[in-house]
């Protein structure tokens, strides 16, 4: 970078600046509230793996491998990548750290930056942060429909309404690979309606030709066979029983054939968090996505294992939270009593002090190194704060501080060893 260019981050990359943290921990705090509550644990896996764990695990013909991978070789030699998603790190560590042994099913969850070099657009970014959570050993409906109700809960309990969860089946390996033969044959004769990267997901990866947003290519699969049609009796059964739960349970959702996700790795139920259309705007980005993979943990080499999760895009949560005016509480809290300091002998001893007026909770604020009264007044009145202790070089000496009222001007002098007694006292009036 040349010295007269101006340093900004990375393209699609953003800074989440403090007074935008207040939107981060409301979100996390709540849904992990909610989900440790269900009994996720947290898991944490590094944020670069093997690129051989996306090829195998998210697919080598898919977007994210294919177009958006920040790969890289080590110089070590190792070819590594920056995650563009959680689950194959987490399936890799279930089976590295010989989670089989555990009681089943496994129930983690992880929260952390992702990566996609994706072209960058409001609700699309380079380095994204997801909450995810997977379920590890449990083959049954009950478990996508618990994994649908959580996610569900969440953004509810988030304040945010209006969305749907759209849902669908892409059955086991059987009834798929008759499908995709079906979906070869409606295609065949539509080639030449559809957009260049469809042609090319014809021969790749055919079942995205499904989900593509281009207009021509929509209207096109409009007419395409559904997939719900070629499931085989046990996929029929288990989507069915997930939807009884769901409707059982009030959780309501759109059965949406054209939803395919853009991971290679699902197996029957797959579903999305997304918002209603508003007016003009056809395509709404999801809030989160997610489905069962019972093929994963066996491809990577471990025993064949059943597992299902989602993730939330929690930079788009964010996003919802502005547009829908949820009110979020602030983090900053008011502080009471600002500590100034002059001279010498006084600057020495302030660390110690603020130190104990914070440890007996006293919401305390400092600006240690400046040497003017002056100047830390008038930040103690943009503070706002009801006292200002002013700590003088006199009063170094002798052992006390000056407690200013600031409403008043009103000064009195205490005994150090006192301030943090009367100031609890003070306060609590
Ligand atoms: P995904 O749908 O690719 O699923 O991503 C999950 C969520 O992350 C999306 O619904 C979206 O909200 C957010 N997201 C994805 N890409 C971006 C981006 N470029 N910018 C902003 N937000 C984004 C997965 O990653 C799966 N691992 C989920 C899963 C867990 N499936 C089973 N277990």
């Amino acid at each position: 970078m040349s010295k007269s260019k101006q340093i900004q981050s990375p393209k699609g990359m953003h800074d989440i600046l403090p007074e935008e943290q207040k939107y981060w921990r409301y979100i996390l705090k709540k849904s992990v509230s909610v989900i440790e509550d269900y009994g996720f644990e947290r898991i944490d896996t590094p944020i670069v793996e093997f690129t051989d764990l996306f090829l195998r695990g998210v697919g080598e013909n898919t977007d994210i491998v294919e177009k958006e991978m920040y790969s890289f070789k080590t110089k070590g030699g190792d070819d590594l990548s920056l995650r563009p998603e959680g689950t194959a790190g987490i399936v890799r560590s279930y089976i590295e750290n010989g989670m089989q042994v555990r009681p089943h099913p496994v129930k983690l969850y992880y929260y952390g930056p992702m990566f996609r070099h994706d072209q960058p657009q409001a609700g699309r970014y380079r380095q994204h942060w997801q909450l995810g959570v997977e379920t590890i050993g449990d083959a049954s409906e009950i478990v996508d429909a618990e994994l649908i109700f959580v996610g569900y809960k969440i953004l509810e309990s988030l304040g945010l309404k209006n969305y749907n969860v759209h849902l669908n089946s892409l059955g086991d390996a059987q009834s798929r690979a008759v499908y995709l033969r079906a979906l070869k044959d409606f295609y065949k004769s539509r080639l030449k309606k559809v957009c260049g990267q469809c042609k090319s997901r014809f021969k790749s990866n055919i079942l995205r030709m499904l989900d593509c947003k281009e207009e021509g290519c929509r209207e096109v699969s409009k007419d395409a066979p559904p997939i719900l049609d070629f499931l085989g009796d046990e996929a029929k059964r288990h989507f069915k029983r997930l939807i009884e739960i769901l409707d059982e349970c009030k959780i309501p959702y759109l059965l949406d054939q054209r939803l395919v996700r853009g991971l290679d790795y699902y197996t029957h139920t797959i579903f999305e968090f997304i918002p209603e259309p508003e007016e003009g705007k056809e395509n709404q980005l999801a809030l989160g996505g997610g489905g069962r993979y019972d093929r994963l943990i066996d491809m990577f080499g471990g025993p064949k294992t059943p597992a299902a999760g989602w993730a939330l895009g929690i930079d788009r949560i964010v996003m919802a939270l502005k547009q829908n005016e949820v009110n979020v509480p602030t983090i900053s809290i008011k502080p009471k009593v600002f500590l100034s300091q002059l001279g010498d002998a006084a600057k020495k001893k302030s660390l110690l002090l603020f130190e104990n007026l914070r440890k007996a909770g006293i919401e305390v604020k400092s600006s240690l190194g400046r040497d003017s009264i002056k100047s830390q007044l008038r930040i103690a009145n943009r503070y706002g704060v009801k006292y200002t202790l002013i700590f003088g070089q006199k009063e170094a000496l002798e052992g006390t501080i000056i407690i200013r009222e600031m409403s008043t001007g009103i000064q009195e002098t205490v005994l150090l060893e006192k301030v943090t007694d009367e100031m609890k006292k003070r306060l609590k009036q």
